[in-house]
């Protein structure tokens, strides 16, 4: 562990009760990457990022982020499944409430801005219920950029979403990570959608979650386009290589 680490977990376990969630857990990561955990349902992921997001605390062990204890919704910004937004607010005002209660200041060109970055800017009057579920999670996306501390934490954000829409939020969230350069968690149980988005890819054991593989993506992140990159021979190695890594440990 070195104090520049993002994020470092160290010793960690988590159990509910009896039940041992997740750990021992040994994993730390450097400013910059794009982290993701990949694993089978159940297997500690979800607990795994928000013990990083400070909402659990550690049984055993310690998670430090920027070299503190994690404080619940300040340190990071959180994606989550459903885009939990305020319906009858408008897109930017939504955003505009991000920005407030991180303690930013409110103005136009920061809401503007930030609509921009995930491909919005031009549905910022409307409202919530008045744009698709893809959009919707294109908010919150937003919404979590808005948070000054560069942590992204994301639990499965895309898992809802019909295929084609999932692809599209897949390409701009790997280009949006790879202009603003954020350390994100991204939590997934596709295989393929790990290797795309990751610069890392961690797979967790079966319950209780323990790093099964930790591999580094070493795939172009920028200047290829996205049907281009699926098409490399190194992208279906990689893929492969998770895969096999998920399936042998997961007994039916
Ligand atoms: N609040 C909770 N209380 C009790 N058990 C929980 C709670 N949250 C999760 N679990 C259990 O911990 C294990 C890991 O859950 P979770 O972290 O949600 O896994 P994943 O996100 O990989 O599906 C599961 O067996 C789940 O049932
Ligand atoms: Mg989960």
């Amino acid at each position: 562990m070195s104090s520049a680490d993002a994020i470092a977990v160290s010793g960690v376990t988590h159990s509910y009760g009896d039940v041992t969630a997740v750990g021992p857990i040994d994993l730390t990561v450097p400013p910059g990457e794009f982290l993701v955990l990949v694993g089978a349902s159940g297997c500690g992921k979800s607990t795994l990022l928000r013990l990083i997001a400070g909402f659990e605390q550690p049984t055993t062990g310690t998670v430090l982020t920027n070299g503190t204890a994690p404080v619940p919704g300040r340190g990071a910004g959180l994606v989550f499944q459903q885009p939990r937004l305020f319906p009858w607010k408008t897109v930017g005002g939504n955003i505009a409430l991000a920005l407030r209660y991180a303690g930013r200041p409110v103005t136009d060109e920061r809401v503007d801005d930030l609509l921009r970055r995930v491909g919005l800017h031009d549905v910022a009057k409307r409202r919530i219920w008045q744009i698709s579920g893809g959009q919707q999670q294109r908010v919150a996306i937003a919404r979590a950029l808005a948070v000054e501390n560069p942590l992204l934490l994301l639990d499965e954000p895309f898992a809802a979403l019909d295929a084609l829409t999932r692809e599209k939020l897949q390409d701009d969230l790997r280009q949006v990570s790879a202009s603003t350069g954020r350390t994100s968690v991204f939590v997934t149980h596709s295989v393929d959608e790990a290797v795309f988005l990751g610069s890392r890819v961690v797979v967790l054991t079966p319950r209780p979650g323990t790093i099964a593989l930790d591999l580094t993506i070493d795939l172009p992140r920028t200047g290829i386009a996205a049907d281009e990159l699926r098409g490399l021979p190194e992208f279906a190695a990689l893929r492969a290589e998770v895969g096999h890594a998920i399936r042998d440990r997961v007994t039916v």
